[in-house]
């Protein structure tokens, strides 16, 4: 079978593509550990406090190392819950040491909520059903805004708070 040259120099240049494709997914996927975030924890959204992570006194910052730290919320409409504080008024600000890689867990009791720390790669959706996890590592000092990103009714925009890194 006769090719022409240009055939073959694009069939070269698409072969290659494919190729370069397939290698920067398998360097993704295997060599840097590169996955979708997770969502295959299932949790009875009617009864989220039966999850040991969701019980009233996990929720919010908990530090499990130096410099290791799991944040638990339960969003529903319109609040995410981060437990209280020492006086009683819910947690809205969170404070955490530079350098800090934070595991961030959450679920929802209602609808389908965003969870959005801008400026990081935090970014996931909480979903009925299922506990979704996202893990950043914040070593920049400044407030960071935490913003419901999935429409959920008419108090969707009063959905926020805030995690404030601290050089310590
Ligand atoms: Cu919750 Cu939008």
């Amino acid at each position: 079978m006769h090719l022409h040259k240009f055939e073959k120099i694009w069939m070269f240049i698409g072969g290659g593509t494919m190729l370069a494709f397939l290698i920067v997914l398998g360097v993704g996927a295997f060599l840097q550990g590169t996955q979708p975030p997770s969502c295959l924890t299932t949790i009875d959204p009617e009864n989220v406090e039966a999850h040991e992570s969701f019980k009233e006194e996990n929720l919010g910052v908990q530090q499990i190392d130096d410099q290791q730290y799991i944040i638990n919320v339960v969003a529903s409409a319109f609040n995410y819950d981060f437990g209280l504080d020492e006086e009683g008024n819910p947690v809205k600000n969170m404070r955490i040491p530079a350098g800090s890689t934070v595991l961030f867990q959450g679920t929802t009791k209602d609808v389908i909520h965003g969870f959005e720390l801008a400026g990081t790669n935090a970014n996931m959706m909480l979903e009925p059903g299922y506990i979704n996890t996202v893990e950043v590592t914040l070593n920049n000092p400044g407030t960071y805004t935490l913003v419901c990103n999935e429409y959920c009714g008419t108090g969707h925009h009063f959905m926020t708070a805030s995690v404030e890194v601290y050089k310590d």
